[in-house]
């Protein structure tokens, strides 16, 4: 018998950083006609791209993404929202409101954050299953960004999250150092224990062009959600060309 093609792993383009560079001239004047750049015209572009969903994170404190612009995303035809956010009562009053495809809880304050730079769930676990169960409530599939820690892995699942994002960042920052390989390990050891679990696992942050190929070797990878590189690359090459060219690294067959 022989073994079936793994499916491609999915492309989640994060515009968060077409806002800073947006923000960067225009804060407080977003609305403005000559405010550019605009997320969710990149967003257009890296849909046309191949780009399997866009991902935007609505921080608290709004130093990127505007409340506007995850409007105007969401009403990009065919688009598949990935909306990441805090757990306060006000964000998910907003995504309850928004019903985006999916949600990503990730750590905003000090306290919530693990070692890993994840979501500590474990250390909240109450808060964060209030929290996966208002979203699953309003049909929003929820994701948990943890570190590639077992403890974690295992916290999410008891959350009642169905999916979890593996935050990358460790093994990003050790891209070309001995220590590359170990931080690839945590996130193998991470991805299969998700995977036993019944999670559906992604991944992301850091991730870029050069560090891809070594992502690519984990097992059971679902989606990967990357922005910064994307939107680098894009001033140079286009944004359609640096979509296309991360689409074509995420390739199986
Ligand atoms: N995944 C999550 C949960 C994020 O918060 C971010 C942005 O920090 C990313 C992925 C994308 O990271 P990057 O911009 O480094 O590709």
């Amino acid at each position: 018998m022989t073994d079936q093609p793994r499916a491609d792993v999915l492309l989640g383009v994060n515009v968060d950083h077409a806002a800073t560079l947006r923000q960067a001239r225009y804060r407080g004047r977003h609305g403005s006609a000559h405010a550019e750049p605009s997320p969710a015209a990149f967003a257009r572009e890296a849909l046309a791209a191949g780009a399997d969903g866009i991902t935007v994170h609505l921080r608290e404190d709004r130093r990127h993404i505007q409340e506007e612009d995850v409007h105007a995303i969401a009403a990009l035809p065919g688009v598949r929202l990935n909306f990441e956010m805090a757990c306060g009562p006000a964000m998910v009053a907003f995504a309850r409101a928004l019903r985006p495809a999916a949600a990503c809880l990730v750590p905003e304050s000090r306290e919530e954050v693990t070692t890993e730079g994840g979501l500590d769930v474990a250390g909240q676990l109450t808060k964060v299953a209030g929290t996966v169960a208002a979203l699953a409530g309003a049909g929003v599939e929820v994701s948990l960004f943890i570190g590639p820690d077992e403890t974690q892995v295992e916290a999410a699942r008891a959350a009642g999250a169905p999916v979890v994002e593996l935050h990358t960042g460790a093994f990003a920052e050790a891209w070309g150092t001995d220590a590359a390989a170990e931080e690839l390990e945590r996130l193998r050891r991470a991805c299969i224990r998700a995977h036993a679990l019944g999670l559906v696992v992604n991944a992301g942050h850091g991730i870029n062009y050069a560090n891809v190929a070594a992502v690519m070797t984990l097992p059971h990878l679902h989606e990967l959600n990357i922005g910064h590189a994307i939107v680098s690359r894009s001033l140079v090459r286009g944004a359609r060309a640096a979509v296309a060219e991360m689409k074509s690294l995420l390739r199986r067959s």
